[in-house]
Formats: structure tokens, C-alpha cells, sequence
């Protein structure tokens, strides 16, 4: 199975993509040798297409399951629905060697990850993502959580699962939005790590959907995706610096995201169009090409994916969201801007001024 190592100091772990890969989940844990006791944690809807074959390959490899479903949605992200996970571990007495299995997209894996990081002080973790944004991103780096009224995944810890499984096939049920969603953050590894990549899926046929994709394309999609993404997290676990560089289009993206209630854009939609204006800011900055700035813009048109930044957000609010984001250092907003298809900088010299200029266009 083609397999990606995530090296970390204390924690390395495999990632492993192929087709039909849910039937092994078991096997594959097994070799882990982790203990008896298996808590799966999805949504109805995943749980319907998808938990019976876990759950079926788990008992096969000899391991005892129980579950727990939470409704779908951003909206069931909280501390309440980690204290029910609590419940059904008490319930089903899992122990310190017993293991939470996250089948879903990233809000169930955030919070499956951040329950096992605090039951018990620390069970072990693994993750099943069964969206393209899950499987390219979330599920990869150990960033756990869950939201506070106040703001999306200011609650959380980094804690790294015992394995990620890819099944690309479970994407076949995943609906064409979100599909598109997870694409922007593909295209986001061009962009910051993987020039290769990139020219991919620009000379690539259909990338906007799953039924018209390229299977073997796909594959290597994702396969190059976790590796940008391991690579990335190998060097800086904890994000003391080049880490934030996978926070490319985010900036703008969750101001965005934010203005509009997170009700008009799905978070891969929102990163689509901050990386169109952290492109413009970089090339109006003298530090990225016009050229290749048009490159990225017309990939991300190719996916279908939203560009523009609404006209009826007020321009005075987006600077003020930005200046109260998360990724705010010393007062200072800092940008991830392109300087080539494949190589980024993290800088705090783009002006009000210039964010300004961008958005006005
Ligand atoms: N999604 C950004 C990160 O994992 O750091």
C-alpha cells in the first residue's frame, strides 16, 4: 500500500492511500498492537455508507467495537459533543490502551482526535477521513479540537493519531461541493511546496468532481498532498514557524468565512478566494509574477471554485476581522504570499493600504 511517514520526534506515523483500503483498517491496527477495545466515532450518514465495512474488518483482526454517532455538521463542534464521546468510554470502559477510530470528514476527526488526547490523560488515535479536505489536510498533523462560541478551534491540542487510512474510493459518495472544497487546499500544496503538482493538475482533464477525475490522477493527488503536508508537519510540529505556511489563502479565507456567519462558504471555498488575493497582494508587492499569479487564478476557476471576495463585505470590516484572527503576532497580521508556483514566504509587511487595493478590485 503506498505509504507516507510522518516524522516526528516522538510520535513518527504512517499514512497509508489506496482503493478498498476501509476492508483492511483492522489489519493494519493490528500491526500497531494496540489494545482490544476499539471506540469508532462518525455521523449517521458516514456511519451508514461506511461503518459497517470498519467495523466488520475490526472484528475480523479481533478487536471489540463499540460507536458513537454525532450529528453532521460544524454547528455539533463543541465541548458538549466531546463530553458524550466521554460517556460512551465510560459506558463501554475503554482503557489507556484502547484506541478511538475517527470515521469522517474534520469536524469528526477534530474532535474524535481531541477526546482521545484528554480521555484518560491520552488514548490512542486513528484516523479515517472520508472527505477530500480530511484526507489532504485535517487528518494529517495532529491539530485536534473543537470551537468556542466565541470562534472556530480555539479550544484544542496537538496530538497525533497512531495512523491515517485513505480509502479513496469512500469519496464517491461525497458531494460535489465539498469535493471542489477539499481541491483548494490540493491546489494550496502546489502553491506553497509542490510545483509538480501543481503543473498536474493544470494539465490535467476534469479535477472538479469525483466521477470525472482521473483515478490514477487522483491517487496521486493525494498521495503528493500527504506528503507535502508531512513533510511540512516532520519539520515543525507545533507550528513555531514554517508550519504557518499551510495557512496560505487562510488569512483572508477566515475573514471571509467569518463576515459571512460561515453560512455562504464552505471553508475550501472561502481559502479558493483568499488565495486569488494573496496572490494579487504578492504580485502587486513586486514579489510574484502577473504570469503565475493568472496560473493559480485560472486553476482554481478550473475546479470551479469561488474567486472573488463578495461585493456587499465592507471592506473597513475585513481589515478589522484580520486584525483580530488567530495568526495575529505582535499586532501584526501576518500573510503567507506566493514568490513562485512552489515556494511561499510568511511575512507582516502587507499594508492596510495594499489589502485594501486588493479588495477594491
Ligand atoms: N490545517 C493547517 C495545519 O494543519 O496546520
Amino acid at each position: 500500500m503506498p505509504t507516507i511517514s510522518v516524522n516526528l520526534p516522538a510520535n513518527s506515523y504512517n499514512i497509508l492511500i489506496s482503493s478498498g483500503s476501509l476492508t483492511q483498517l483492522g489489519e493494519e491496527m493490528k500491526q500497531l498492537n494496540l489494545g482490544k477495545k476499539v471506540l469508532l466515532v462518525s455521523n449517521p450518514e458516514i456511519f451508514n455508507d461506511y461503518g459497517q465495512t470498519c467495523i466488520k474488518s475490526l472484528e475480523d483482526a479481533g478487536f471489540e467495537t463499540c460507536t458513537h454517532l454525532i450529528p453532521a455538521g460544524e454547528t455539533y463542534k463543541t465541548l458538549q459533543s466531546i463530553a458524550r464521546i466521554y460517556d460512551t468510554a465510560l459506558e463501554h470502559h475503554l482503557e489507556r490502551s484502547s484506541t478511538l477510530v475517527a470515521l469522517g470528514g474534520g469536524v469528526v476527526g477534530d474532535m474524535t482526535g481531541f477526546a482521545a488526547a484528554t480521555w484518560l490523560r491520552g488514548v490512542n488515535f486513528v484516523q479515517v477521513p472520508t472527505s477530500l479536505l480530511a484526507m489532504v489536510d485535517a487528518s494529517i498533523g495532529g491539530k485536534t479540537g473543537v470551537n468556542h462560541p466565541q470562534g472556530k478551534n480555539l479550544i484544542g491540542a496537538f496530538y497525533q493519531p497512531k495512523l491515517v487510512l485513505i480509502d479513496p474510493q469512500v469519496l464517491k459518495t461525497l458531494p460535489v461541493r465539498e469535493f471542489r472544497a477539499g481541491m483548494a487546499e490540493v491546489i494550496k500544496y502546489g502553491i506553497i511546496w509542490d510545483k509538480d503538482l501543481f503543473t498536474k493538475l493544470e494539465q490535467a482533464g476534469d479535477i472538479d468532481r469525483f466521477a470525472s477525475i482521473n483515478q490514477e490522477l487522483l491517487q496521486t493527488i493525494l498521495i503528493r498532498s500527504a506528503r507535502a503536508k508531512a513533510e511540512v508537519v516532520s519539520q515543525d510540529e507545533k507550528e513555531a514557524g514554517l508550519r504557518a505556511i499551510l495557512n496560505y489563502g487562510h488569512t483572508i479565507g477566515h475573514a471571509i468565512e467569518s463576515l459571512t456567519n460561515y453560512q455562504q462558504f464552505v471553508h475550501g471555498e472561502a481559502v479558493a478566494i483568499g488565495m486569488v488575493a494573496a496572490g494579487k497582494i504578492a504580485s502587486l508587492m513586486g514579489l510574484w509574477t502577473e504570469e503565475e499569479a493568472n496560473r493559480q487564478d485560472k486553476l482554481i476557476a478550473k475546479t470551479k471554485l469561488p474567486t472573488k471576495i463578495p461585493t456587499e463585505l465592507d471592506i473597513n470590516a475585513i481589515i478589522e476581522t484580520l486584525q483580530s484572527d488567530k495568526k495575529v503576532k505582535a499586532g501584526k497580521v501576518r500573510f503567507i504570499l506566493p514568490t513562485q508556483i512552489g515556494k511561499v514566504i510568511i511575512t507582516d509587511r502587507v499594508t492596510d493600504g495594499i489589502v485594501k487595493n486588493v479588495i477594491e478590485q
